[in-house]
């Protein structure tokens, strides 16, 4: 018998981080749901990319923050391919520029944990019910956790609670040949970094990393597709930062 293909949510595929891993997993040979939250035509652009390039592709809109919408996701996933194997908790938001905690709304607050924190639990918690066994979930951290950054205070918080949640939730899923990891990128070349720095800014950020350059979108997907294939199976509970040597 052949194997079933394998299917791959990967939330906030229409852009930057996300449509990297979407393309890249799908050259890998997963069926894909590019979810997004406000894009329709970008998501259509990268399904309409993997389909040309011979993959399988799907867009979903769901806002991560929502339970309800993240039942949709899943419920239309599993109509369209059957079930789901492998989700990437890519989608995340960030204030443009940097703002110091001082200076941090309580709506920007509540809007950033929403999404990047919320958002992460609502789709490991339908996980928890509907990955199939011997899945993988990546979540979406950040390098600024272990550089505490000024000016990323909320941000910082917000996925540190990311990183905690997945490393609890990898032993809580015993029994079932899921793994939990994290991915931490540095600075990368995307609408979130780029949005509200000026170039001396962006500069410095590239400069901090010893490589001396921005990281790039499929610097980050190629990290996701090994935690996602067989060879990255022996990985479960960890944080890896990807960021060129940053910290
Ligand atoms: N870029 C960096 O330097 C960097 C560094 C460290 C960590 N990260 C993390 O990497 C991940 C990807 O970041 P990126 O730089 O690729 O960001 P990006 O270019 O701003 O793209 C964000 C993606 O998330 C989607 N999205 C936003 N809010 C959503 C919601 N509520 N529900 C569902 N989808 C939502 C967007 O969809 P629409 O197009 O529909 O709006 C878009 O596809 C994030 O978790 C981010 O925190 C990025």
């Amino acid at each position: 018998m052949p194997h079933p293909a394998r299917t791959a949510i990967v939330t906030g595929a229409s852009r930057g981080i996300g449509a990297a891993i979407a393309r890249r997993l799908a050259a890998d040979g997963f069926q894909i749901v590019v979810n997004y939250a406000a894009r329709p035509e970008a998501a259509e652009q990268v399904v309409r990319s993997i389909i040309q390039a011979g993959g399988r592709a799907y867009a979903i809109l769901a806002d991560v923050s929502d339970p309800a919408a993240v039942a949709v996701l899943f419920d239309q996933t599993e109509l369209e391919y059957g079930g789901v194997d492998v989700l990437v908790n890519n989608a995340g938001i960030i204030q443009p520029g940097l703002v110091d905690l001082a200076d941090t709304s309580e709506a920007l607050y509540d809007r950033i944990f929403a999404v990047n924190t919320r958002g992460t639990f609502n789709t490991m918690k339908l996980a928890a019910q509907r990955l199939r066994d011997g899945g993988r979930i990546i979540n979406f951290s950040t390098s600024v956790v272990g550089l505490a950054l000024p000016g990323y205070a909320a941000y910082a918080g917000s996925k540190a609670a990311v990183e905690a949640m997945g490393r609890v939730f990898a032993k809580e899923l015993r029994g079932r040949g899921i793994t939990v990891n994290c991915v931490a990128p540095g600075p990368t070349a995307t609408e979130l970094f780029l949005d509200g720095k000026d170039a001396e800014t962006v500069a410095r950020l590239a400069n901090l990393a010893p490589l001396q350059r921005l990281g790039q979108p499929e610097d980050i997907a190629g990290v996701v597709a090994f935690l996602a294939s067989e060879e990255g199976g022996w990985i479960n509970g960890q944080t890896l930062r990807v960021n060129g040597g940053i910290v």
